[in-house]
């Protein structure tokens, strides 16, 4: 299987999966890596933006929207070093959402830094922690907490950055703020992703060795 196979997940729908996933495999794809994007969500949101853009991405989206996607990425995966995998919500689709958790070396939830949706990453990480006896190597996969929709400045960020990191959880020290060149992005093409936070959330999980 591919060297990276990065899940983006979360309990709710609109918390930022496409986008965040979107980017980040433009921000691999920059960086050299040979990616393979899975769209795993029934809506096909990614697959659509990839249809609507004007160029395709320089990079192989396919759909595979089945709980089977642990054993059928295996075929699929071949002669990709990353594979970034957008999901549907799990409240939803859990067993999508699960079978993608199954081969994750990465499962990064995007979070706004608001009551709501802390309070449903709770949800998010007890199924990441349930998958571990589903996994060949029976441990969760690592899990990183992106922060996204911040406002420049508030105090939100830095109180929600806390209270995660006092749950025991790795938050990404680069924030995607609540800009229009992530809001108006879908059907458009992407360039210089790198230069995103995005692009500073990819260096930071290189560092720290949960991306190669
Ligand atoms: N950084 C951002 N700032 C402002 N708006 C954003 C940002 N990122 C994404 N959005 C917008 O938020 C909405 C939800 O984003 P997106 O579709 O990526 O979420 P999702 O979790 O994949 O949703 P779904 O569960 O429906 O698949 C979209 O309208 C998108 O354009
Ligand atoms: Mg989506």
């Amino acid at each position: 299987m591919a060297q990276d196979i990065v899940a983006f997940i979360n309990f709710k729908g609109g918390t930022t999966k496409t986008t965040s996933a979107v980017f980040t495999a433009h921000v691999l794809h920059e960086l050299g890596r040979r990616v393979l994007y899975v769209d795993s969500d029934p809506q096909g949101s990614a697959l659509s933006w990839n249809e609507d853009a004007p160029q395709p991405f320089p990079f192989t989206v396919i759909g595979l929207p089945t709980k089977a996607l642990h054993n059928e990425l295996r075929d699929f995966a071949a002669g990709y070093d990353a594979v970034v995998i957008d999901t549907p919500p799990l409240e939803q689709k859990s067993g999508v959402v699960v079978s993608a958790l199954r081969v994750a070396t990465l499962a990064v939830v995007p979070v706004a830094p608001t009551p709501i949706e802390y309070k449903r990453l709770a949800l998010a990480v007890e199924t990441v922690n349930d998958v571990a006896d589903l996994r060949a190597d029976g441990q969760p996969p690592p899990l990183a907490v992106l922060l996204t929709r911040t406002i420049p400045n508030a105090i939100s960020t830095s109180t929600y950055r806390d209270q995660i990191t006092n749950d025991g959880l790795l938050v990404i020290g680069s924030t995607v703020g609540r800009l229009e060149i992530f809001s108006q992005a879908d059907g458009d093409n992407i360039t210089n992703a790198t230069a995103t936070a995005y692009g500073d959330a990819v260096a930071e999980l290189q560092h720290r060795g949960l991306i190669k």
